[in-house]
């Protein structure tokens, strides 16, 4: 049924709210996807839906905290709906859910639905217990059948830049991170099913697709052809060929899992952008080792430096941890000195959060607050500048622009540049979705201000 057809009249209300990763957002369009063929529409505001769900995350202790603190301001317009004889029907998806089911249900007895990551194809039978039952449906199972088997064809339109998951959990176990429980076992889509899914989003309007994975280059996945099976640059390679997809990009990567075949396509496939997000965590040998990373410094530099070899314009990203259990000061200047001569694009750093149920939280030598703070602060003051200076060094460049909407001020678009930069410019608007040159001629807070080098009617792709 589209959602043209849909009666308006039985139309009900979904508001999604969504925390975390990529795959999070990813993960709520399907869920929209799921619950479209019941009647439900997207809703802007909490306030007057008929289901509510949060999509939560578990990755850090404050990610998790939100979760009860806006189920807290759920609650009275669940009441205040159940006053005007309406029901509200509330459901908590996502890492924390599948973490911390029980406690959600036994801290918060007003949510109906609590559901993790693997179960989002069952949605429709758990609304339908929830409206059928008092007392609340749980459903945290890793269950044997594959999800994306079950899940109607992606439909939630996802606009000019659209993510796709081909791979998801992880097996890798780093000993600070709670993924690989929420998330559970590697497992990777068919090709066939991620090309058909690519032409699906090119057809409704994407032009720039972001594949997804916890472990997005772990992917392995069955072969379109004879071959036995696919990683990810071979991947790239087949999705490069649908016409009207201008730009791929994946996130987020293991250095561990860099091969040769991902190295070549970035040599290769023009659409494949060069930037790349390359969590490295930590600069020191001995705290990578502790953390089970699977890799040292230098391995991390080598392929850094083999990226640059295969194309010369690559920038970086990455995420660090600072305060890591056993975390000395020589160890952290280790981190600095590897930013330092890696040259950051852009960057996320954390204070280690200790996780329940991860082994890191039970190691000796946790790093007192004040001291994670310390480091903190020195390392996201170097990356700022660092990412100060990559934008100071593109003004003045002509870069393509792919152009996703209109901009704050009339007669603005803004779009992204292949560093995934926030760009604005004057532009027309019928160069939405098309790659368009665009001069950089200044840094704003947010983003860059541009001057588009060609005529409205002229349009690059
Ligand atoms: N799969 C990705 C990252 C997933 S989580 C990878 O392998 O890199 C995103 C980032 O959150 C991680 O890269 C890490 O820097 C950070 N993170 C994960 N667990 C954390 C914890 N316990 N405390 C602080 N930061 C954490
Ligand atoms: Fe977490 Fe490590 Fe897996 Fe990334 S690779 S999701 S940090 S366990
Ligand atoms: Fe958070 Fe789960 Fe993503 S813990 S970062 S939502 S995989």
């Amino acid at each position: 049924m589209s959602k043209d057809s849909r009666d308006r009249s039985v139309a009900k209300k979904l508001y999604i709210k969504t925390y975390g990763c990529q795959m999070n957002v990813y993960d709520s369009t399907r869920m929209a996807d799921v619950l479209a063929p019941l009647g439900y529409v997207p809703a802007d505001a909490p306030e007057d839906a008929d289901m509510v769900i949060l999509n939560t995350c578990h990755i850090r202790e404050k990610a998790a905290e939100k979760v009860f603190s806006e189920l807290g301001r759920l609650r009275p317009l669940k009441a205040l709906r159940s006053e005007q004889g309406e029901r509200m029907i509330l459901a908590v998806a996502g890492c924390t859910a599948q973490a911390e089911g029980a406690e959600i249900v036994a801290r918060a007895p007003y949510v109906d639905i609590v559901l993790g990551p693997q179960t989002y194809h069952r949605l429709p039978e758990m609304v339908a217990q929830a409206a059928r039952a008092g007392g609340y449906v749980l459903d945290t199972d890793f269950p044997a059948e594959a999800k994306f088997d079950f899940l109607p064809d992606a439909a939630t339109p996802q606009g000019i830049s659209a993510f796709l998951s081909v791979q998801e959990g992880c097996d890798k176990f780093c000993t600070f991170c709670v993924v690989p429980y929420t998330r559970g076992a590697e497992f990777s889509r068919p090709g066939a099913a991620i090309v058909a899914e690519a032409r699906r989003l090119v057809a409704h309007g994407a032009r720039e697709i972001t594949l997804l994975g916890q472990n997005v280059n772990a992917y392995r996945g069955a072969a379109v052809d004879g071959e036995a099976r696919w990683g990810l640059g071979r991947l790239i390679r087949a999705l490069a060929e649908i016409e009207g997809l201008l730009r791929l990009r994946y996130t987020t990567s293991h250095p561990r899992d860099v091969d040769d075949a991902l190295i070549s396509a970035h040599r290769d496939v023009p659409q494949l952008m060069p930037f790349l997000h390359l969590p490295v965590q930590s600069g020191s040998d001995r705290v990578l080792h502790a953390m089970n990373r699977r890799h040292t410094a230098d391995d991390y530099r080598r392929i850094i430096e083999r990226l640059r070899g295969a194309r010369g314009d690559m920038a970086f990203s990455s995420d660090f941890i600072v305060g890591f259990p056993g975390e000395s000061d020589a160890d952290f200047s280790r981190t600095l000195d590897l930013v330092r001569e890696i040259g950051y694009a852009q960057a996320f750093s954390f204070k280690y959060s200790p996780r329940p149920g991860t082994p890191a939280a039970l190691m000796p030598r946790q790093v007192p607050e004040d001291v994670k703070a310390e480091r903190l602060a020195a390392l996201q003051a170097l990356l700022t500048e660092q990412q100060q200076h990559f934008n100071a060094a593109s003004l003045g460049r002509e870069v393509p622009v792919l152009f996703e909407k209109r901009g704050r001020h009339p007669g603005q678009l803004v779009g992204r540049s292949p560093y995934l930069q926030a760009v604005h410019a004057a532009a027309p608007e019928h160069l939405v979705g098309t790659l368009a040159p665009v001069r950089l001629v200044r840094v704003e807070r947010n983003s860059l201000a541009g001057e588009l080098m060609i005529e409205g009617d002229e349009v690059l792709a």
